[in-house]
């Protein structure tokens, strides 16, 4: 059923309680009023609004610890609500490569850092293999990681492309502040963020400019856990990031 977490200390039985009052109908004024009434509009209709407020809130921070204090304090994202930790970043923030992943998993959540489950471990198991790691405090042997989210999708599904454009403004100014030479695009969710494509399979191996900078789409390591041959291609991919740097 898609249950892989208690909410609540005790099970509450939700079909034994009061039934909600009937929700009252809007009434249909007879003179149209002149702008759109909010309360009557879809769900996403207040979407440009909150991308606005993440643009302005971004743009207003000056350093790394001021943006993730704004980001986590910012209320336009539904996600927050279900997550247990906000995930903003790990490894080093002077590092030469950005590794850009999709969102927080299970464990990410559990302790507010990206790539601390499976997936992070391979990940540093493949970077490791060309002499980087994100406990380097080299800049030069160093990487820093971050999510195009920073809260997690219940349940590990695909992020909502609402979630996406109202993550951008922060992930844009991350990674303005962060100045990496390099950036990793991890997989289609951070391929669609950086260059708005999708189609890991063609695009990997392809350097490309995402934020701005030269980027490296790659396959995520989940990917490579389910699919041990693609690590072939990954090694490839590696190498040429390996070049790059030199
Ligand atoms: N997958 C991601 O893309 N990011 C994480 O932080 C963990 C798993």
């Amino acid at each position: 059923m898609g249950v892989d977490e208690p909410m609540l200390d005790a099970p509450l039985d939700r079909f034994d309680l009061a039934a909600p009052p009937a929700p009252v109908q809007p009434q249909i004024p007879l003179v149209p009023p002149l702008a759109p009434a909010l309360s009557l509009t879809s769900e996403d209709d207040d979407l440009p609004a909150r991308v606005s407020q993440a643009e302005a809130l971004a743009a207003a921070c000056d350093t790394l610890d001021a943006l993730a204090a704004a980001q986590e304090r910012f209320d336009g994202i539904e996600l927050k609500k279900g997550a247990r930790n906000f995930c903003f970043a790990d490894g080093n923030p002077a590092a030469r490569v950005l590794i850009l992943g999709e969102a927080p998993g299970d464990e990410e959540d559990r302790q507010g850092r990206p790539f601390v489950g499976r997936a992070g471990q391979m990940l540093d198991r493949m970077v490791g293999a060309i002499g980087l790691s994100r406990q380097a405090t080299d800049a030069e042997k160093a990487i820093y990681i971050t999510n195009v989210l920073t809260w997690r999708p219940p349940g590990n599904r695909d992020p909502r492309p609402d979630e996406i454009a109202v993550s951008l403004p922060f992930l844009r100014r991350h990674i303005d502040l962060a100045a990496p030479d390099l950036i990793v695009l991890m997989g289609n969710i951070a391929c669609d963020a950086g260059l708005g494509r999708r189609g890991i399979l063609r695009l990997r191996g392809h350097w490309d400019q995402a934020f701005g900078r030269p980027a490296l789409p790659m396959t995520h390591p989940a990917y490579l856990l389910r699919n041990p041959p693609a690590k072939r291609e990954a090694w490839a991919d590696l190498l040429s990031l390996s070049a790059r740097l030199d």
